[in-house]
């Protein structure tokens, strides 16, 4: 049996990995410092897998601590790096936390792996790093752009600390670069829980629903798309999840062809703000209460995957639909 180490395993999209990476048969150890999500989160997947993943409470962007944790288990054979702080917004007001933090954990998890001689990562990245496309559908080949945030600069500077380390150190990466996750487990016992008022449109969709907020704001409906507002690719977390497993066997099956490989993690469709409420309205039969207000700075107007290169190299291709995916999150919170 593998061991992986999950940084950031008790979130939204490393709940539902732990839970993927179980069912394959892999053991899972978490390590997080709850900064952004619950330690109950270890009760909720034990109930859906029978498992109850090891956890220790971590700071890895602290030296010692992550030097502690690989010290304390010293059975880890690959490591999904999700430990992140990953607001947009608030990257903008606060760049300094968010380098040292993103960027601290990144280094000392990759200096961890040198010294244990642990060769596989799997790290999260994000389609933020193509920037506005020139061209849809976007292909991993597409150069990046400048990033439009601190949070996205991360993940670029991320990417080019992986392809510099894995050339020099023997370790293997690939970086996923999701689109737009969202959902939650068909159990409803984990899911997206953000702290304060969402920053994200699914969560402030269903929390709308559910009167914890009066309105939803579309941001903008004057942008050149069919219906005047933005397009995105919209993936159900349990597929993104299935996209990490699938990562680790391939490293196990060496059938990796670089020291870091990037793959699109998305479905390959653009959905627009307005295709996302018909949709939750069509899925659960609740009525959301939304206005048009204006556009939102620093949003990309469309952008959505070509996935052939995943689904050829990776054998990987998301399942479900939009209307799974507004369901399963409203389910979710329902549960809440
Ligand atoms: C952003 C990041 C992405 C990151 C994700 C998670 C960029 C370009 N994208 O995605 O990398 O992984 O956050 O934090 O930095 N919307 C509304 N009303 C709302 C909220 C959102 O209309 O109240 C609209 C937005 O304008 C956008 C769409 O919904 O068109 C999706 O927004 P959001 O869920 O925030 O994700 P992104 O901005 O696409």
């Amino acid at each position: 049996m593998k061991t992986i180490l999950v940084t950031g395993g008790t979130g939204f999209i490393g709940t539902h990995t732990v839970v993927a990476l179980q069912e394959k048969g892999y053991k899972a150890i978490i390590a997080d410092n709850l900064s952004n999500s619950n330690i109950d989160s270890l009760d909720r997947i034990e109930k859906i897998t029978g498992i109850r993943p090891d956890f220790m409470k971590v700071d890895l962007s602290n030296e010692k601590e992550c030097n502690l944790l690989f010290d304390t288990y010293e059975n880890i054979d690959g490591v999904i790096n999700f430990a992140a702080f990953k607001a947009v917004g608030e990257s903008c007001e606060k760049p300094i936390e968010y380098y040292k933090n993103n960027m601290g954990i990144l280094l000392n998890v990759l200096a961890n792996m040198k010294r244990k001689d642990i060769k596989y990562i799997v790290h999260s990245s994000s389609c933020t790093v193509y920037g506005e496309p020139d061209s849809l559908p976007i292909k991993e080949s597409t150069p990046t752009k400048f990033a439009v945030s601190p949070y996205g600069n991360t993940k670029q500077m991320a990417e080019d600390i992986l392809h510099f380390t894995t050339n020099t150190t023997g370790i293997k990466a690939i970086a996923l670069r999701y689109f737009n996750p969202i959902g939650a487990h068909e159990s409803a016992l984990i899911g997206e829980l953000p702290n304060g008022t969402p920053n994200n449109l699914m969560p402030f969709i269903t929390q709308t629903a559910i009167g914890l907020r009066k309105a939803l704001t579309v941001f903008g409906d004057d942008y050149d798309t069919p219906d005047g507002t933005c397009i995105r690719d919209y993936i159900h977390v349990v597929d993104l999840a299935e996209a990490h497993v699938i990562s680790m066997d391939r490293f196990f099956a060496n059938k990796n062809k670089a020291n870091l490989e990037f793959f699109n993690i998305g479905t390959g469709n653009g959905f627009s703000v307005l295709d996302v409420i018909k949709s939750f309205e069509r899925s659960t039969g609740v009525k959301l209460n939304y206005t048009i207000g204006p556009r939102r700075e620093g949003d990309v107007i469309k952008i959505w995957a070509d996935t052939s290169f995943a689904e050829k190299e990776l054998g990987w291709k998301a399942q479900k639909t939009l209307d799974e995916m507004t369901l399963s999150a409203w389910n979710w919170q329902k549960a809440l």
